[in-house]
This record gives structure tokens, C-alpha cells and sequence, in this order.
């Protein structure tokens, strides 16, 4: 598998990986939601892509894009794990499913890493849901200590995840790590 970093010409690929990625994580996305997401998604990547503010990779095999993950750059208040106050927020992790268990995944997180490292940015955040948390831990990550945590504030555009694959949230991590978590105490 060849990867690479994404530009301005994969945003149709970029949009595709995204919505194949939702259509996994949130079962039953309507047709109507896929194509509003899908509109939002091309102007997020054509904003962001370009500013640095956004880091995709794309792992491709005989040419298609099979595997990718993105790493959208975010800006918070300094704290001693996080001294410049930028932090890489890792997400959309995701390989074709016929594709799976060869190593795309743990090749596109690491390459991510690489370039995080680059880009001098201090830690790197992601949630992790069932088995990815293995792919996580075997590139690196540990348990942060806190929980996420969410308020709805608006009605939402795709439906709820079911409790054993939460879209985000820590409601689909192995009790190995939900036990490792209670036993820490977080800062953000
Ligand atoms: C999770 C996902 C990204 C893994 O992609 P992948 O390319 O198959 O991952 P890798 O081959 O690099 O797997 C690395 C390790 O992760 C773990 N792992 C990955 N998928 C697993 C599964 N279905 N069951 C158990 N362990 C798994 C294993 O430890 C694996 O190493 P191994 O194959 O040597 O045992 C892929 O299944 C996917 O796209 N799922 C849908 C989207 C998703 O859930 N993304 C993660 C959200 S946090």
C-alpha cells in the first residue's frame, strides 16, 4: 500500500471515505443526510486543507484509496502535557472493508504521527471505539484519563448509534480500558 497526504484534488475521495466511514459508524444515514453531510464535508476540506489546519492520509492499493485517517488540528489554552497549546485531533479512521486486518490502518495512524511529530505538535487526541482501541494502542496511544463526554444542543442529521458502537464516546472501549481509565484522573 502507497501512502500519502491528501490535497485539493481527493476531496471527492476525502467525502466518499467520510461518508463510507458514517455509513459504518451510524447505520441508516439517510439519503438526505448523506448528501447535506457530504456538501458540508467539501467545504470543510476545501477550508481547512490548505491552511494546514487539517491533516488527511490517504493509503492507497493498485491506485484506490482504500484506507484513511484525518488529523484536524486544534487550538486550546497551554497546560503542562501541551506547552504551545496545539493538539492533533485524530478521526475518520477507516479502511475499505475488504481491505481490513492487513495493517493499512496502523500504516495510515503512524504516518499521521510522523507528521504531527513535523509539524511540532505536542499530543495527539482521538476516540477510540471497540476493537480500534488495539490498532491505538499498538501505534502508541494510552488511555487520557477522562471520559467524553456530550450535550446536544441541536436535533441531530443522522440517527443514534447503537450503545455497543458509539459514533464517539467511550461506550464502545474494552473494560481493559474503561478500568484503566477509572483509575486515572484527567486534565484537557
Ligand atoms: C477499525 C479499522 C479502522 C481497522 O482497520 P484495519 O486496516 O483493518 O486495521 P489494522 O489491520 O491496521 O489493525 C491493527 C490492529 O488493530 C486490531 N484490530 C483491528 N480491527 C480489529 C477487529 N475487527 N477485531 C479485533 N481487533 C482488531 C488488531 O489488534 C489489529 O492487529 P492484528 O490484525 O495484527 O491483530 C477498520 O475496521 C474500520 O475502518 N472500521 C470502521 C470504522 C471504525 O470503526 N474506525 C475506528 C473508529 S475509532
Amino acid at each position: 500500500m502507497d501512502i500519502r497526504k491528501a490535497g485539493l484534488d481527493d476531496i471527492e475521495t476525502l467525502t466518499e471515505l467520510r461518508l463510507a466511514y458514517l455509513r459504518e459508524r451510524a447505520p441508516g444515514l439517510s439519503a438526505t443526510a448523506a448528501k447535506s453531510i457530504a456538501e458540508r464535508c467539501r467545504d470543510f476540506f476545501r477550508r481547512r486543507l490548505p491552511a494546514n489546519g487539517l491533516v488527511a492520509m490517504l493509503g492507497e492499493a493498485d491506485g484506490q484509496a482504500v484506507s484513511t485517517a484525518f488529523m484536524v488540528l486544534s487550538e486550546r489554552p497551554a497546560n503542562p502535557d501541551c506547552p504551545d497549546g496545539r493538539v492533533g485531533v485524530i478521526m475518520n479512521v477507516y479502511t475499505h472493508p475488504a481491505h481490513r486486518r492487513r495493517g493499512h490502518s496502523t500504516a495510515v495512524v503512524s504516518r499521521i504521527v510522523d507528521e504531527a511529530r513535523a509539524m511540532g505538535i505536542s499530543a495527539l487526541d482521538l476516540l477510540a471505539a471497540g476493537a480500534a482501541a488495539l490498532l491505538y494502542e499498538k501505534v502508541g496511544f494510552e488511555p487520557a484519563g477522562y471520559s467524553a463526554m456530550r450535550m446536544r444542543l441541536r436535533g441531530k442529521e443522522a440517527p443514534r448509534q447503537s450503545a455497543s458502537t458509539p459514533l464517539c464516546g467511550t461506550g464502545g472501549m474494552t473494560d481493559r480500558f474503561l478500568a484503566r481509565e477509572k483509575r486515572r484522573c484527567g486534565r484537557s
